[in-house]
Parts: structure tokens; C-alpha cells; sequence
């Protein structure tokens, strides 16, 4: 066993519950590979919206640590995903983060290949080369409702438990409808689990987000739910009025804690993220007819959480760069048919989630920066205000211990 599993283990033993994790966590390039091998390397991940990839050869390409993968759209329409890495002497085949291709080909020695896969072409290889054993290696790939995950993992864990939970809630969106108005990407000089931290709570709302808390509410009563899944008479209320009107919505933490679903209200006027809180586009996405239905906030460890508003839907992506560094990719989708100048515009169709990325990039950076200092001591979560950060502590701890344990019974 390395030295470094013992380490993480001793660590996680250690921990304080209901407590900021050590430094290390946060810092440590060891504890970041460890992330990597046996959570991002092995657990389904959000990568896409599938409306991203519009035409045939229609492809996008995504690293995730070590690992460069393209999304490509084929000929017959399926999406599927590849290692970005050429079967001649390895070379990445697409370059760029997204395009448009007939065939993708190696820029290096120009083997090509077929949108799905297949070697069609690679230049005096002898008569003994068999091109049928050279395709692109397969990455395992869902589309689930219209939001395209992958998995790099030879073994896919389960994903039906999720799928078979989302679909009903996801249908009402129709996404297979979305085009893409607008992605911005940033990079947030902050360990991943920060970012994720910073998420699940809306302790630092009132005080870094004046946009966003136009149209999300505070009061704990309707935005917040216990840890042990309790939800307030008026949240439970919404939830069934929600349903009533056809749209699922009722609060789902999965038993393992890596997944959350639920449809959140809004401020009681606000019927969207905008600095008004009217709609932001007038040709709806979807089919909720209850305009006040609020958010459905679905989040996925580790890799995405998600807002899908009666009007618009938006994807958030999370992919760890380095220890202290993570890229956060938002969407904003909204129905293909919507005309950019008459349907919606396309600043105020972005501006509060634009900001608020930008103000949760500040707060994590800054987090990144205390913890990053030698007198940093992990302090107490609120128990009213950060329970939800206290479940991603938990589940990730969970899941490096259950993920780590079984390598060090078979070491000793
Ligand atoms: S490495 Fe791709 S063609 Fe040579
Ligand atoms: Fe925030």
C-alpha cells in the first residue's frame, strides 16, 4: 500500500464531522491524484449538453486530468464519445475545444478517422496492418434526457439508479428542444471540493451575491431542507403544487447522498434568474404551465450541478485543473426555436448567473487562499445555514473511504 493511501485514510479517520476538512484536502497533490483515481476516473460525469452538438461531425473535447476525450455526433446521430488520443503514436486528434469535422483526422501523420471511430485511413502501414484493431478506444456515454455524461471507467458503475430518478423530473425540460445561447467558462483558483463547498451553501449569499438574491430566496423555510431530507409545511406545499401542474419536483437525496433533485421556489414575484425577476425569454423551454414553478436544482457528485427554470435551463460543469485549481463551464440553453433580440436578450438572459460565478470565483479563491496558510485550523459548518455542505463533506469522505479501504485490507 503507498504511503499516501495510509495518509488519506489516517486524515479521513481523523476528521472532525461537521467540520471544514484539514489542509491537505485542499493543497496536497498526492490527495489530488487520489480525487482523480477514484473519483473522477471512475464515476459518471456530466459532460455535455447533447443540443451542444448541433450537426453531423458536430464534436467538443473535454480534459479531465489526465485525460482528453472528444464528444463527436455521428452520421446517424448518435453521440458518442472517444480517448482524443490517435491509435498511430498517440498524438491528440482534435485540438481544438469544439468544431465541426467530415472525418476526424490526426493532424500529426493524418490518420483518419470515421465519426464513429474507425480507422478509414492511415497511410503505407504494410499489408500485414489490420485497420479494423486501430479505432479510436471507446468512452462509456449516456445521453439522459437531453445532458450527455460519460464515465472513463472500463466498469461503468450503475447509472440506472440516477437515470431511472432524473428522466421523470428532466422530461418537462425538453432538452432534445435546447439549443445553446451562451457557455462561459472560468477558471477558479480553488481546490474542486472548495467550489462544490461554496456551492452548497447560501450562507455567503446575502453578503457576495446582489444579483442573484434578487430571485433566489434566504429564508430557510422554502430554500432550505434538513439534513435528514425534513422540508417545511410551505416547501412541501410548492412541491405539490408543482406536481399538480405536471412538473415533478418533490426534494430526492439518493441514498449514497451523490445525488440531490428537487424544484425550489423562487422569491415569491421572481419566475426567473434575471435582475427583475420576470422571465428572461419569452419562447419557453419546456413545459411547465405553472410560471412560478422555481428551480430544479440537480446536483451530481462530482461533476455538475444544474438549474432548469420554467423559461430556460442552465449546466454547470465542474473539472479539477490542478490541486488549487478547478474549471467551472455554465450553459445557458434555451428553446431552439427562441430568437436572440426578440425572444430573449442576451445580456439579461446571462447577467446574474455571470456575476455570481464571478463572485463565487472571489469567495473560493479567497477560502483557497486562508486555507493555503500554514495556520489555517478547520472551523465549525453552520448546522442551519451549511447542512449542505456538511453532505458533500460527508459523502466524500464516504466515498475515499469505501473506494480506499479495499486496498489497504489487500495490502496488509
Ligand atoms: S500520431 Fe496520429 S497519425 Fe501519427
Ligand atoms: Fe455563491
Amino acid at each position: 500500500m503507498s504511503a499516501t493511501n495510509t495518509n488519506l485514510l489516517d486524515l479521513l479517520a481523523r476528521r472532525v464531522p461537521g467540520h471544514a476538512l484539514e489542509q491537505p484536502f485542499y493543497t496536497s497533490p498526492e490527495i489530488y491524484q487520489q480525487d482523480l483515481e477514484h473519483i473522477f476516473y471512475r464515476e459518471w460525469l456530466f459532460a455535455i449538453p447533447a443540443c451542444q452538438l448541433v450537426k453531423t461531425g458536430s464534436y467538443a473535447t473535454l480534459k479531465i486530468g489526465a485525460y482528453n476525450i472528444v464528444i463527436v455526433r455521428g452520421r446517424d446521430g448518435e453521440i458518442r464519445a472517444f480517448h482524443n488520443s490517435c491509435r498511430h503514436r498517440g498524438s491528440i486528434v482534435c485540438k481544438q475545444r469544439q468544431g465541426q469535422a467530415a472525418k476526424l483526422v490526426c493532424p500529426y501523420h493524418q490518420w483518419t478517422y470515421d465519426l464513429d471511430g474507425k480507422l478509414l485511413w492511415a497511410n503505407s502501414m504494410g499489408p500485414d496492418f489490420d485497420p479494423t484493431q486501430h479505432g479510436l478506444r471507446p468512452v462509456a456515454l449516456r445521453n439522459l434526457s437531453g445532458l450527455i455524461y460519460i464515465c472513463l471507467s472500463d466498469n461503468p458503475p450503475d447509472f440506472e439508479d440516477f437515470a431511472r430518478a432524473a428522466a421523470p423530473y428532466l422530461a418537462v425540460h425538453d432538452l432534445q428542444d435546447a439549443k445553446v445561447a451562451h457557455t462561459s467558462t472560468i477558471i477558479e483558483k480553488g481546490n474542486w471540493k472548495l467550489v462544490w463547498e461554496n456551492n452548497r451553501e447560501c450562507y455567503h449569499c446575502s453578503a457576495n451575491h446582489p444579483a442573484l438574491c434578487r430571485s433566489f430566496p434566504l429564508d430557510p423555510e422554502i430554500a432550505g431542507v434538513s439534513v435528514d431530507g425534513g422540508v417545511s409545511d410551505r416547501l412541501q406545499a410548492h412541491f405539490d403544487a408543482c406536481a399538480a401542474a405536471g412538473a415533478p419536483s418533490q426534494f430526492l437525496l439518493s441514498d449514497d447522498g451523490q445525488y440531490r433533485l428537487a424544484r425550489m421556489p423562487l422569491q415569491e414575484t421572481a419566475v426567473s434568474y434575471t435582475m427583475d425577476g420576470k422571465a428572461a425569454v419569452a419562447r419557453q423551454l419546456g413545459r411547465i404551465a405553472k410560471p412560478d414553478a422555481g428551480s430544479l436544482l440537480v446536483f451530481h457528485y462530482p461533476s455538475c450541478w444544474n438549474h432548469f427554470l420554467p423559461d430556460h435551463s442552465l449546466t454547470f460543469r465542474v473539472t479539477p485543473i490542478s490541486p488549487t485549481e478547478t474549471e467551472v463551464t455554465t450553459t445557458w440553453l434555451v428553446h431552439k426555436d427562441a430568437v436572440e433580440g426578440v425572444d430573449y436578450d442576451l445580456k439579461r438572459l446571462t447577467e446574474v448567473w455571470t456575476a455570481t460565478n464571478d463572485e463565487d470565483r472571489e469567495v473560493v479563491e479567497t477560502n483557497q487562499e486562508g486555507i493555503s496558510s500554514p495556520a489555517y485550523v478547520p472551523g465549525p459548518y453552520s448546522p442551519d445555514w451549511e447542512s449542505g455542505v456538511i453532505q458533500f463533506v460527508d459523502w466524500y469522505a464516504q466515498w475515499m473511504e469505501r473506494s480506499l479501504a479495499p486496498t489497504r485490507m489487500a495490502a496488509e
